[in-house]
């Protein structure tokens, strides 16, 4: 597909087929994500690769949407805040932004593949940990199904170009 017609095609799939993820294609979504750009090239980040049948009752403490478990997979993207780039000046760290492109990286390489993913952040953090068995130093930034789409887009609600972008400064005054 063409970027510009991944970039249309990706939406936040909310109803997934039982249908499994082929090996190479999750290889593929996976390898798209390692390609990221990360602040100073620290990939101060992991996933989680977690295969949901038979662990629909745990998932569903992470986060309570029957949609979350009916994909084959759920990847768990973690940020590893100790490990990342930090702004000299003001001491920034860029880690939540490093993850961040990780999973754009998934949800676009997903989509060119037909593949249906949905953002994840409204998630139990002590559930996860605990059933993840994180370590301190892991703090994970989001979620997402990965599977075949049951369900179809609904249109892009967006702002105008012209409310979001401005040219040369914040304000003319
Ligand atoms: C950082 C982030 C967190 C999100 N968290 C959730 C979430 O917890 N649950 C959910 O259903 N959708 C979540 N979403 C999906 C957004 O609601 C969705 O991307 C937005 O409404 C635009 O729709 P689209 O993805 O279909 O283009 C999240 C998206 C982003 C980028």
């Amino acid at each position: 597909m063409e970027f510009s017609e991944i970039i249309k095609k990706r939406y936040s799939v909310r109803a997934y087929k039982a249908r499994p993820v082929e090996d190479d294609k999750l290889g593929q979504v996976l390898e798209a994500t390692r390609l990221a750009p990360t602040a100073a090239n620290r990939q101060p980040f992991r996933l989680i690769v977690i295969r949901t049948a038979g662990r629909e009752t745990e998932l569903r403490r992470i986060y309570d949407r029957d949609w979350f478990t009916q994909a084959p997979l759920v990847i768990c993207a973690c940020a590893i805040p100790g490990q990342a780039w930090v702004r000299y000046k003001d001491n920034k760290n860029y880690s939540d932004v490093d993850v961040a492109i990780v999973v754009d990286h998934l949800t676009l390489a997903a989509a060119d593949l037909r593949l249906g993913t949905c953002w994840v952040a409204s998630f139990d953090m002590q559930a996860a940990r605990e059933i993840l068995r994180l370590p301190d130093e892991a703090e994970p930034v989001a979620f997402t199904p990965l599977g075949y789409p049951a369900d179809q887009p609904g249109p892009k609600e967006r702002k105008a170009l012209s409310e979001l972008v401005r040219y040369e400064r914040w304000s003319g005054e």
